[in-house]
């Protein structure tokens, strides 16, 4: 990969600018960076090698040259979409799944509430991190992380450690070799497509159609979810909530909704929650 290629394979979308790094310590923090000098709105950091990448909870994302998609996007709300901010979250996991699904033919799948899922295993994962002023947010920062090669699943196994989820890479999804730029492109395609469309209900539907184990018995640890529109909190801060339950979907707003045994349908906001199916807690 490098800028030239990059900038050449991105040419026919709309995107603010483009900035591509052999070796960073972690693109959502150059995001930021970039986005307190003034970045666009759409400005796009992506890497070869992370150095010192984040996933969610304070876990690391190590990407390893050659490996993985490592990729931020900074996103102003519209006044528009800012009534729609848990959505924007999504649109990363949404974007991702669909380019799997209809690019790939892989059956992808949301895990609530931003890792994508091929057949129960993760193949990326999305952290998203907001910049707020006052009560205000300033900008979105969308981090994606796609494993594509061998040699990503190690850090995402890593990054998984504590949580023993299993992971997946692309290339052993597809037993082919995949074009990294061209993924990118899908996937910001997708991202485009589906932030025009974000107040829709057809968004709502299509994340809900989406949800990985949709009917079953699942364990959501959370945070209690004190975030500003469900944006993440920090877990480490709070002390955690245990929930088991059946996914029934989704609210309007993107909150889980899960049946608890007592009947009762709870709603839990997308802040820092882990979820996963009830047999995987075996594992643990
Ligand atoms: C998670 O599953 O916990 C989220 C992982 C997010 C990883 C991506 S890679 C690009 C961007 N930069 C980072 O430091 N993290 C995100």
């Amino acid at each position: 990969m490098d800028q030239n290629r990059l900038l050449q394979t991105l040419a026919d979308l709309p995107l603010g600018a483009v900035r591509y790094f052999d070796r960073l310590g972690s693109t959502n923090d150059e995001a930021a960076a970039w986005i307190s000098q003034g970045a666009p709105d759409l400005a796009l950091v992506v890497a070869e090698e992370q150095t010192a990448g984040r996933g969610r909870a304070g876990r690391s994302w190590i990407t390893v040259p050659g490996s993985s998609l490592a990729f931020s996007l900074a996103l102003y709300p519209t006044e528009r979409n800012a009534l729609f901010l848990p959505r924007l979250t999504a649109l990363g996991a949404l974007a991702v799944k669909d380019t799997l699904q209809y690019d790939y033919g892989l059956p992808a799948q949301i895990k609530w509430p931003n890792d994508v899922l091929i057949r129960r295993r993760k193949v990326a994962g999305i952290l998203s991190e907001a910049q707020w002023t006052g009560d205000q947010m300033g900008a979105l920062i969308l981090g994606i992380g796609i494993n594509v090669a061998a040699s990503s699943v190690g850090s995402a196994l890593r990054l998984e450690g504590d949580l023993r989820f299993p992971a997946t890479y692309l290339e052993a999804e597809l037993e082919r070799p995949v074009d990294r730029l061209e993924l990118l492109h899908n996937v910001l395609a997708e991202l485009l497509r589906w932030r025009r469309k974000i107040s829709s209900p057809e968004f709502l539907q299509s994340w809900e159609a989406s949800l990985a184990f949709r009917g079953e018995r699942v364990m959501v640890i959370s945070g209690q979810s004190t975030g500003k529109d469900g944006l993440p909190v920090d877990l480490e801060s709070q002390p955690p909530t245990i929930l088991e339950g059946l996914i029934v979907g989704l609210a309007p707003d993107g909150s889980l909704k899960l049946r608890i045994d007592s009947g009762e349908v709870m709603t839990l906001r997308a802040g820092e929650v882990r979820l996963r199916p009830v047999e995987m807690t075996a594992l643990r």
